[in-house]
């Protein structure tokens, strides 16, 4: 593969690895004068690549909602002049290019969903539950929707159902009962550790897990709090239009639900070509090297018409 980016150009930083660098980069087919989107900008691992590559017409816009991250990202590319960052979730996209006089992008989109490596282990955002923290997990700090407020306000049906859908958590059900449970007993719960118990103790006991059974029940918290499925949702009803032909649209995806909203959206869409029969996965020595890549799934298209 061309464009062969060493780890080596990463020891300036270690916050976040970006995923599948060399291979996003190939299939967003960069040129110099072009206009790239990075939608989900995070430490800017990406971007910086995109940038080196273009000319002084070219353009990369990065949006960011959280913007302890965007501040990191902004002080890492301040030495690019054609770079323009946003506090903004990506559903918000057209008003951004708006607010910038961009009417079509000529290049290509990225989207590489999920959580930042900051963003996880910092105990304080309470993602998760290695430490003690309050149950927060918002990625835009502005928003009213905390992980503790889903926990002590929804109903056992609606936690249920969050938890079977956004975790495929299969003792949901069991969880649900004994959240409300102990909402009624000792009142509000708070804190991570305090859940991951909870969670723990509705399954069976004495039995080895490959992953801590609490790890679906966070995961479906987060993506309540974040909206993070409706929002993949919401951007895919528009893309297209901004979208000039002959550019490219690349989504890196850490869960089958993401997974499969990309997947279903670039099969019915007959503006796009897809470029990954199967999605790209990361390779072994990514894999050893990043764990945290072991979940990504890339998927690109060419927009054709
Ligand atoms: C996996 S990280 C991106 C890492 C980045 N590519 C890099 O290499 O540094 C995902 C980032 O997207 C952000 N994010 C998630 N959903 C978003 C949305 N709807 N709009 C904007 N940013 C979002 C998260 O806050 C997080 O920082």
């Amino acid at each position: 593969m061309k464009n062969n980016i060493n780890d080596k150009d990463f020891n300036d930083f270690q916050l976040h690895k970006p995923v599948l660098l060399n291979e996003v980069i190939e299939f967003l087919n960069i040129q110099k004068d072009k206009i790239y989107v990075d939608c989900t900008l995070g430490c800017g691992g990406h971007s910086i690549e995109i940038l080196k590559q273009l000319g002084e017409n070219g353009k990369l816009i990065g949006l960011e909602k959280d913007e302890i991250v965007l501040n990191i990202a902004k002080e890492r590319l301040k030495g690019y002049k054609n770079c323009y960052l946003f506090h903004s979730d990506f559903t918000e996209l057209r008003e951004v290019l708006k607010s910038i006089n961009i009417e079509k992008i000529t290049g290509g989109v990225l989207l590489d969903l999920g959580v930042n490596s900051l963003q996880l282990d910092d105990p304080k955002r309470g993602f998760s539950f290695k430490a003690s923290a309050s149950l927060d997990m918002r990625m835009d700090k502005s928003q009213g929707l905390t992980a503790e407020k889903v926990i002590n306000s929804y109903s056992e049906v609606e936690l249920a159902d969050i938890i079977y859908k956004y975790g495929e958590e299969r003792y949901s059900r069991r969880i649900a009962r004994k959240i409300i449970e102990i909402r009624q007993r000792q009142g509000k719960i708070k804190d991570t550790v305090e859940l991951a118990r909870l969670v723990l103790s509705c399954y069976p006991k004495g039995k080895f897990y490959k992953i801590h059974p609490a790890t679906r029940t966070f995961q479906a918290l987060r993506i309540e709090v974040n909206k993070e499925l409706e929002n993949l949702e919401q951007f895919f009803c528009f893309i297209q239009e901004p979208l000039l032909p002959e550019s490219r649209l690349t989504v890196i995806s850490f869960h089958s639900l993401e997974d499969r909203i990309t997947k279903n959206f670039l099969k019915f869409n007959k503006s796009f070509k897809i470029l990954t029969k199967k999605p790209v996965i990361p390779s072994e020595n990514e894999m050893r090297d990043n764990p945290r890549a072991r979940s990504a799934k890339l998927r690109a298209a060419e927009k054709i018409i």
